[in-house]
Parts: C-alpha cells; structure tokens; sequence
C-alpha cells in the first residue's frame, strides 16, 4: 500500500491508474478505522480496481466547541488496518496542504443540507462539501463509497455530485452495527464503559419505533418519535438532539409514515459524545 500525503503525488497516481484503463474507488474518512470503514473500503474494492482511501480529520467541518482537538487519530493503526484489506492507496494530507493560507472557497448546499445535523451544526456540511469536492479533483475516483450511518451526508453527496457535475458514481453501504445493535463510530471510542448502556438506546429506541410501526398499521409519526424518545429518555446521561420521520430521499419531515420514511436521530451523552443512527421504519434494515 502506498502512503501518500501530497495532492499532486496522489493525483499523478490516479492520472496513471486512468491512463492504464483502471477504475478507482475512493473511500473518504477521518481516520480512527473500525469495522464499518473497513466494510466500506471492501465494498469499494467490488466496484474498482484500485482503492483509494482518504484520512483526513477536516477541520472546517467542527464547531468551534466540538471534537476537533480530541478526534482520535493514530495514522500507524490506520495503515495496518487499511494494508490488511487491500487498500491500495491511503492519501493522508495535512492541513496546511488542504487549506493554504488564502483559501477561500466554501461549497454550499441549499436545503438538504439545512435541517437534521445541519441544523444543530451550523457550517458542518459546508465543510463536509468543500473538503469532499477536493478530495473528488484530488483523487480522481470514478465511484466513491460513502456510509449510510450518515444518512444525511449521504443524501448532500449525492446532491453535490448531480449539481456540480462531477464523474462520480456514489455508492451508499449499510450501516455496520456491534453485535449490541450499536452503530459503529470512531466517537465510540469515548465511551466509558458506563456511558455504553445510554448509547445503546440509540438502536434500542430505534428498533421499539420499528416494532410499533410493524404492529400498528396506522401508526402516527408523533406515535413513533414519542415511543424512541421514551426508550432513549430513560437515560439521564442522553439529551436528544433530534428524531424526525423523514423522506428517505427529500429529508423532508413526514406527516405519515409510508414505505420511504426514515427514522433518524442523533443524540448527545454526557454533554460530550454526539452519536447518530438511523434507520427504514417500515422494512430494510
Ligand atoms: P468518517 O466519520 O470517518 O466516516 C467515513 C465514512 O465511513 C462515511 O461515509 C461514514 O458514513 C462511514 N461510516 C462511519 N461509520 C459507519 C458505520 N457504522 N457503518 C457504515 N458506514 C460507516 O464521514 C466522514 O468521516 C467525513 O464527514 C468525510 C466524508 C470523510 C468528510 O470529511
């Protein structure tokens, strides 16, 4: 695997894999690899001959009191873990490479973008689309793999890809759980062993949500979000940011709940430790 941490060295790289008739998959991260990146990379390696992953903890997309200083990072633990399922490539830059003094270019998306996460995180998928577009003209991918458990996300790449024209083919993987049913997250890591039960109620909540709405036939969408807040409520550690039905496709909230409705939430334990899920209400996973 190469480890490479220029712009240029890793667009000279993909100019070559093209020239050479070879697709590539790009899988972007911020690091701190666990199973659910893993999945993506190996997803991506089913759709393209070389594999690109990028690491990058982007600091436009953090809140001045957010994470940014404590996001965990251990590039030596990534490159083991990236090497052992076939990643080709892994472009690890720095700051200063990304955002040189003078930068001044944001990618802003309208709607999509302004509810849910956007919504409590004034700015962060501005930072999200601006750092996503680089790495798309820095790495030159024809697919790039991208995780459901950022529902949203997944839905703004989608929209930035189809506005801005890039040559990209978007490829959502499910979300890869613990066996407890909690999803996987680099933010897991700072979890104290007694702050674990108050994060299992993310899925725990979302699945009583499910269970209801696959009792119920008639099931009201305030039904639902008062029966996960119920479950997620008896934690005092938890304080919920939100939980909204909504269109899987426009993340517009619904006023029923039909076969496209999306249960989605985030929620914060402890004052520190903000956790995202979401799930199909009515079938998938
Ligand atoms: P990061 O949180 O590192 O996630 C990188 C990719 O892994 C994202 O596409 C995310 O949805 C996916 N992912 C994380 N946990 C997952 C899980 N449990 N199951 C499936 N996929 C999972 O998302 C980002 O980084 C950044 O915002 C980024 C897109 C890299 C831009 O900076």
């Amino acid at each position: 695997m190469k480890v490479v941490s220029s712009a240029v060295g890793v667009q000279e790289i993909s100019r070559r894999y093209r020239g050479n008739g070879l697709k590539i998959g790009l899988v972007p991260t911020m690091g701190w690899f666990h199973e659910g990146h893993l999945a993506l990379m190996k997803e991506a390696r089913n759709h393209a001959d070389k594999v690109i992953v990028s690491l990058f903890v982007n600091p436009i997309q953090f809140g001045p009191s957010e994470d940014f200083d404590s996001y965990p990072h251990d590039l030596e633990r990534d490159c083991k873990l990236a090497e052992e399922v076939g990643v080709d490539v892994l472009y690890a830059p720095n700051k200063e490479l990304m955002y040189p003094d003078g930068f001044s270019t944001t990618v802003h998306i309208e709607g999509l973008a302004s509810g849910l996460c956007g919504g409590d995180r004034p700015g962060h998928f501005d930072g999200v689309t601006t750092v996503v577009s680089k790495l798309f003209n820095q790495t030159l991918p024809h697919v790039a793999v991208f995780g459901e458990k950022d529902f949203q996300q997944l839905a703004v790449i989608r929209q930035l890809v189809r506005d801005l024209d890039f040559p990209i083919e978007i490829i959502g993987h499910p979300i890869v759980r613990e066996k407890s049913g909690l999803a996987m997250s680099s933010r897991n890591s700072y979890l104290k062993k007694d702050e674990m039960t108050a994060a299992h109620s993310l899925s725990k909540g979302i699945a009583s949500g499910r269970k209801l709405a696959l009792e119920k036939k008639e099931v009201s969408v305030r039904e639902i979000k008062k029966t996960v807040a119920g479950v997620i409520l008896t934690h005092p550690e938890c304080d919920i940011d939100y939980i909204e039905v909504v269109d899987q496709v426009t993340l517009q909230n619904c006023k029923y709940v039909t076969s496209d409705s999306m249960l989605v939430l985030a929620v914060t334990i402890n004052k520190r430790i903000r956790l995202i899920d979401n799930s199909k209400i009515r079938n998938g996973r």
